[in-house]
């Protein structure tokens, strides 16, 4: 579990990168938070850079559409899914619980 920053630093419409190996791109979306790989599938733009529109983020380099729930490219050029991380807050800090260390990646 990393602490990623206080939830107030996190507003909705926002993005964190958080400097793990790979790096995790952070999003709230309308109040709702997700965590989900920040280097796109189809090259390296880093998402946590893209434009977020409901549960959607856009990547900055090509445009293409991730699902912050699913990690699914909803558009192409990319073609293959990134992973979701869980995240929780507690006492206000933001958590981000890894889908390796869980388990569960998507
Ligand atoms: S790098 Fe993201 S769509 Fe090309």
């Amino acid at each position: 579990m990393i602490p990623v920053c206080r939830l107030e630093d996190l507003p909705a419409g926002e993005a964190v990168r958080v400097e793990t190996s790979p790096p995790i791109a952070v999003f709230n979306a309308d109040g709702e938070l997700y965590a989900i790989d920040d280097t796109c599938s189809h090259q390296d733009a880093s998402l946590s850079e893209g434009w977020l529109e409901g549960c959607l983020v856009e990547c900055p380099l090509h445009a293409a559409s991730f699902d912050l729930r699913t990690g699914r490219p909803t558009c192409l050029p990319a073609r293959r899914p990134v992973r979701t991380h869980r995240v929780t807050v507690e006492d206000d800090v933001v958590h981000l619980h890894l889908a390796a260390e869980e388990g569960t990646a998507a």
